[in-house]
């Protein structure tokens, strides 16, 4: 039988991952103060997305999870959130659209602040200094000072995720996202790109069909769906401390949830079954994710799932998948087939980033043709499989930053260092991420087309 569950039962466990803070009671006293803030998302909202979810697990919708690898206190402002923001929705609209299947909308973001690290100090040359955490833990700078851990910072963190969704609710709901600016969303620096154009006859039609539809008296006025989007946040669920001060009890069904984000996940390094970070997860009712690398067995991912959605409740857990190009062939049937074999419900999602990470001319990049073709391999092995390719996990940003090499600009190794700024890993900028929500626009109708032709065959 399993043990009683509490949000500090994770506490007994044995952890990975945990700073080192100096002052363990100054930790206390900052966590002790964080369970008094208000919750920055409320239970309800996580089932909607959890249901949302069921709907592409049972195979009807697809999964746009995106956003910064690590969010940074440096670089909050209003600029960066509606550059990502917009981003975003151009993609979602051409998943949406090309696909014609709904696109659940889930933002790494609004919290997404902790980095799990392979190692816990930092050399260069001959000093060596604690890594960089997240800006939830420490300072980037590689100054003995910034990388003391700082259990200030997590209220910083807090109120940054509070402002970001304040922001991101009002573009969500306020008419932002209306589809009427489907042709606003483009951003400056992607207009000359080679997916502007693409993306300007998309946008066409879009509002061709918007004005049939206010002629026979359909209108964004009088009809939300037209002119709001559901928008979720997500992180990465690793400063368990942090996570336990924002796990609430919902009023109406006196479940737990945590309320940092809608859906968190557990990362590779930390899904060790009997320790902390999924005792945690395992007792907050929110939807989950779970990423799954190349040294999950099918029987440690069966065991895995027993413990985190034993009712088997479609929405609650979604596999995310990242393998590397070059070996999802090898690793991602073999899981496929034990989960179908069991009959349990998960959305498969595609996380095609943190599988082919390379390092070029001493920085940490991704080529654009790995991405792809870990995608398209996705693909392949569900319709192979007979399963529902259900989702996409990238880090992206707004910004026009040279951090992945390739795409249809064609960034080399030489173009890295001109506008490389992020804090973690490398992400795809608004241009890569639009061309690769084509190509999966793309696989997702040929998926859709063939059964269609299955049925009528
Ligand atoms: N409400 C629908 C949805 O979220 C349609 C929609 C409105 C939409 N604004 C959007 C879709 C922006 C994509 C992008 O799917
Ligand atoms: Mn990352």
């Amino acid at each position: 039988m399993a043990q009683t569950w509490t949000p500090n039962s994770w506490r007994q466990k044995p952890i990975q991952q945990v700073p080192d803070y100096p002052d363990l009671a100054v930790l206390d006293s900052v966590e002790a103060r964080l369970a008094k803030y208000p919750p920055l998302v409320f239970a309800g909202e996580a089932r909607r997305l959890k249901s949302a979810l069921a709907n592409v697990a049972d195979g009807r919708g697809f999964l746009l999870q995106g956003g910064d690898c690590a969010e940074s206190f440096a670089e909050h402002g209003a600029d960066t959130i509606r550059d990502f923001f917009r981003a975003f929705l151009q993609m979602a609209v051409v998943l949406t659209f090309g696909a014609q299947q709904p696109v659940v909308k889930v933002g790494r973001i609004a919290g997404q602040f902790a980095k799990p690290r392979s190692s816990g100090v930092e050399k260069q040359g001959d000093v060596t200094l604690p890594s960089y955490r997240g800006d939830i833990i420490n300072g980037i700078e590689f100054t003995e000072e910034a990388r003391v851990p700082n259990p200030e910072r997590q209220v910083m963190a807090y109120r940054q995720s509070a402002a970001t969704l304040n922001l991101l609710r009002a573009f969500a709901m306020g008419g932002y996202a209306n589809l009427e600016n489907v042709h606003q969303w483009m951003l400056g620096f992607v207009k000359d790109s080679p997916q502007a154009e693409r993306y300007r006859k998309l946008a066409d039609r879009i509002s061709e069909t918007m004005d049939f539809m206010k002629a026979i008296g359909i209108t964004a006025e009088n009809h939300p769906s037209l002119r709001e989007t559901d928008f979720f946040t997500s992180h990465e669920a690793l400063l368990l401390g942090y996570e336990q001060a924002l796990t609430r009890v919902d009023s109406t069904s006196g479940d737990w949830y945590a309320t940092s984000g809608h859906m968190i996940w557990i990362g590779d390094r930390t899904r060790q079954p009997d320790h902390a970070h999924i005792e945690y997860c395992r007792g907050i009712k929110n939807p989950l994710g779970l990423k799954c690398g190349p040294s999950l067995t099918a029987d440690g991912l069966l065991e895995l799932i027993d413990i985190l959605n034993p009712a088997n409740e479609a929405g609650r857990l979604t596999l995310i998948c990242r393998f590397g190009h070059d070996k999802v062939a090898e690793h991602l049937p073999r899981l496929i087939r034990a989960v179908e074999r069991e009959g349990k419900k998960v959305v498969w999602s595609c996380d095609p980033m943190h599988g082919n990470t390379i390092t070029l001319n001493n920085y940490k990049t991704r080529p654009f043709e790995r991405i792809l073709s870990e995608v398209e391999s996705f693909f392949q092995i569900h319709r192979a499989e007979g399963s529902h390719p259900g989702g996409i996990h990238i880090e992206m940003t707004g910004n026009d930053v040279t951090e992945c090499t390739g795409g249809a600009r064609a960034l080399s190794g030489d173009d890295l260092a001109d506008r490389y700024h992020t804090h973690c890993d490398p992400r795809l900028n608004a241009d890569q991420a639009l061309e690769l929500a084509f190509l999966l626009a793309e696989r997702m109708k040929g998926g859709r087309d063939e059964k269609k032709m299955v049925v009528n065959g």
